[in-house]
């Protein structure tokens, strides 16, 4: 039998947040070493893995016959949830793609609402863009990790439909735009708010610096200061402990 592979920090996280015995739906399985390593570690024997594309798919297969696991995992051909509903999933993996294609995925059908899956998001880019479509369309944030892996960050959310939204963090306070740009990301993540206030500082001297009026302009400054006020907060609260 082949020895396990590691997993990429990455896609560790993802694993550690899936539910015991759950009926896994991995999206976009591509390679699906993370459908196999769930297999394989016994957190459940039901995987769904799914990708839009031939090639990905034959790797799939490939790496899911080498490892054995072909009793326990099934291979779909399907546009984001379209052909693996009738699997009735219990948790939903979307990662490796941008916030607009997740997006558009989880509104496909009414299956999230109606049947409550954890949903584990993974977007590679344009995190609000998630955030917003989450708290816009009733979703509850139950928890997000930034991870650090060859120089990038990665931001890994969790979300349910429930009866209720409530979110891991408190809105009260803080403006939508704000809430969809920095989600209850706090202190633990330290480098992270530095380099998201280091690039809304870039942003703003580049549009002040622009001699060119344009729409808008001053509401995007007005909201670039926002944020980095916001980061500053976070970080303050992260000093007094
Ligand atoms: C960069 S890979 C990510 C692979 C893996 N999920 C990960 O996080 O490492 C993105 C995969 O998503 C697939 N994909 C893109 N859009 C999709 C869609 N609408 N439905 C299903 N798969 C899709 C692509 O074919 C590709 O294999």
């Amino acid at each position: 039998m082949r020895p396990l592979f590691t997993l990429t920090k990455r896609l560790s996280v993802i694993a550690e947040l899936v539910e015991k015995n759950s009926v896994v739906c991995d999206i976009g399985t591509d390679h699906a070493l993370l459908p196999i390593w769930l297999v394989k570690k016994g957190i459940t024997d039901k995987v769904i893995a799914s990708d839009i594309i031939d090639g990905p798919l034959l790797n799939a297969e490939k790496n899911i016959k080498a490892y054995c696991c072909e009793d326990k995992i099934t291979v779909v051909k399907s546009d984001g949830l379209k052909n693996v509903l009738k699997y009735e999933p219990t948790n939903i993996i979307i990662a490796g793609m941008g916030a607009e294609t997740i997006c558009e995925i989880l509104s496909f059908s009414d299956y999230a609402k109606e049947k409550s899956p954890l949903l584990i998001l993974q977007p590679m880019t344009r995190c609000e863009v998630l955030r917003k479509y989450l708290i816009q369309n009733g979703f509850s944030i139950l928890s997000e990790q930034v991870l650090f892996e060859q120089g990038h960050h990665y931001v890994v959310l969790t979300a349910r439909y429930l009866q209720e939204q409530r979110h891991y963090f408190d809105t009260a306070n803080t403006k939508s735009e704000v809430l969809y740009e920095l989600g209850g990301i706090t202190n633990t993540y330290n480098d992270f708010l530095n380099y998201k206030k280091e690039k809304y500082l870039y942003s703003y001297n580049q549009i002040k610096q622009n001699s060119m009026d344009f729409d808008g302009k001053e509401n995007k400054l007005n909201s670039l200061l926002e944020f980095i006020n916001e980061i500053d907060k976070r970080l303050l609260e992260d000093k007094n402990g």
